[in-house]
């Protein structure tokens, strides 16, 4: 972390021991109309320990005030070169920021970053800054798309920065499409990753950039009639880390998530999906150019025979209906074995409970063979432990034979372990 000059920005460690610095974070506004939005960005970052300057640009200031970055970031906001010269701002915020975030980057906005240009405070603090520098882009679909844009979003990305895909949804009128801002909580995630990750290391690697990768997440739902399902207690809270972590390390991402109920990450793809069949279709469409296939979710591997058009009724006797069950493809067999790219690494998910049969890495053992996949990343469910908690622990195994104890961790963490051993056979 970049010491500062600021007296205040210390914060306690757990131990009560060293005062450890509060990271620095430099929040960019420019002019578009998800300004707004930063506010919640802003909030989330100073609620959990994050020293913020937020540097407005003159457009960005017609959409939301200077009070309200003011107020909400308890620092003095400015946006021009001219403001309290005597401190160098224009320098100094650069050179002593650990991040800086540009939520919502604006095409302009790039488009100057791009060509070095630095006529006002944003974009001088641009030049100066040598951290992580994340652009959020928003704008209608069209200006995203535009040969200019994209070509300053490639020489962004050229030279490090992380410029995040936009989402899809309603734009500013009553158009949908490509250009959406990101949820700002999922821009929150992906900041903190980042930030974390420059505490451990030298600097965040980009070792996905330029790389596709497909991650699925969740569970699926196998219909009885139309309103009952069988189901599983899968959150899809891990593949949501694995996809976050994807976009922070520079991927392409996609995301199939079976009835996920948590926001979209940022920059990923997200195809909805309920059943194992629209599952199957889903990936099977995505991994087909895809460098990396990750298989979080947890696919159902039966459904019902049969599913009633009309609600199943109860019968006057007292019985209950026999359900028969007919097995699922298997997805994770079909993707490791029927590859479009050889190349390509497929990774497995187990939650095993060991049984008479073997213990946990036995049973995982034998399926990591029987799936022909790459790695298989081995939970121990039993008593339930993982589903919807924020913690993991896990074995990643491999064909080759080698096993990577992840010690108890966030999901995050072992999202990272995954991309590290993919990272490497990716080469
Ligand atoms: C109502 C309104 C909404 C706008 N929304 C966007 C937007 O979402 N994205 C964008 O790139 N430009 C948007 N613009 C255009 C920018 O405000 C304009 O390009 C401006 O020069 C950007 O300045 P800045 O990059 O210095 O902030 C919008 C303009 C208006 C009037």
């Amino acid at each position: 972390m970049n010491p500062t000059s600021d007296p205040g920005s210390e914060a306690v460690s757990p131990e009560g021991a060293r005062p450890v610095a509060r990271p620095q974070v430099v929040l960019g506004v420019s002019g578009g109309i998800a300004a707004y939005k930063a506010c919640e960005l802003l909030r989330r970052l100073t609620e959990s320990g994050h020293d913020v300057t937020v540097v407005p640009t003159a457009s960005a200031l017609r959409f939301v005030g200077a009070p309200t970055w003011a107020a909400l970031s308890g620092r003095p906001v400015a946006t021009e070169v001219w403001d309290g010269v005597h401190e160098v701002p224009h320098v100094r915020i650069g050179q002593s920021a650990d991040l800086v975030v540009i939520a919502p980057a604006t095409a302009d906005l790039m488009a100057k970053a791009a060509h070095g240009q630095a006529d006002d405070l944003l974009t001088n603090t641009l030049l100066t800054a040598r951290c992580p520098v994340v652009f959020a882009p928003a704008m209608h679909t069209e200006m995203w798309e535009h040969p200019a844009t994209r070509d300053n979003v490639a020489t962004l990305r050229r030279r490090g920065a992380l410029v995040v895909e936009p989402a899809e949804g309603r734009l500013t009128g009553k158009d949908t499409g490509k250009g959406r801002l990101p949820d700002p909580g999922e821009i929150f995630e992906l900041v903190v990753d980042l930030l974390t990750r420059a505490r451990g290391t030298a600097a965040p690697v980009q070792d996905l950039a330029g790389r596709q990768v497909v991650v699925s997440a969740g569970g699926t739902r196998e219909y009885l009639d139309p309103v009952r399902f069988l189901g599983n207690r899968s959150s899809g809270l891990q593949g949501v880390a694995l996809a976050r972590a994807a976009v922070a390390r520079g991927a392409d991402v996609t995301l199939v998530a079976a009835n996920v109920a948590l926001p979209d990450p940022a920059g990923a793809k997200v195809v909805r999906v309920e059943t194992t069949a629209q599952l199957r279709d889903a990936v099977v469409v995505a991994a087909a150019g895809a460098d990396a296939v990750v298989m979080a979710a947890a696919p159902a591997d039966f459904r019902p025979a049969n599913v009633s058009q009309a609600k199943i009724k109860k019968s006057g006797d007292g019985s209950a209906p026999a359900l028969e069950l007919v097995q699922n493809p298997d997805i994770l067999h079909e993707i490791s074995t029927r590859r479009v790219r050889p190349e390509s690494v497929v990774v497995g998910f187990a939650a095993e409970t060991g049984d008479d049969t073997g213990s946990v890495l036995d049973l995982a053992r034998a399926k990591l063979a029987r799936k022909g996949c790459d790695l298989l990343v081995v939970n121990d469910v039993s008593g339930g432990a993982v589903f919807g908690q924020p913690d993991n622990e896990a074995v990643i195994l491999a064909a080759d034979g080698a096993a990577v104890e992840v010690p108890r961790g966030s999901k995050a963490a072992l999202a990272h372990a995954i991309w590290d051993q993919v990272a490497a056979r990716l080469g």
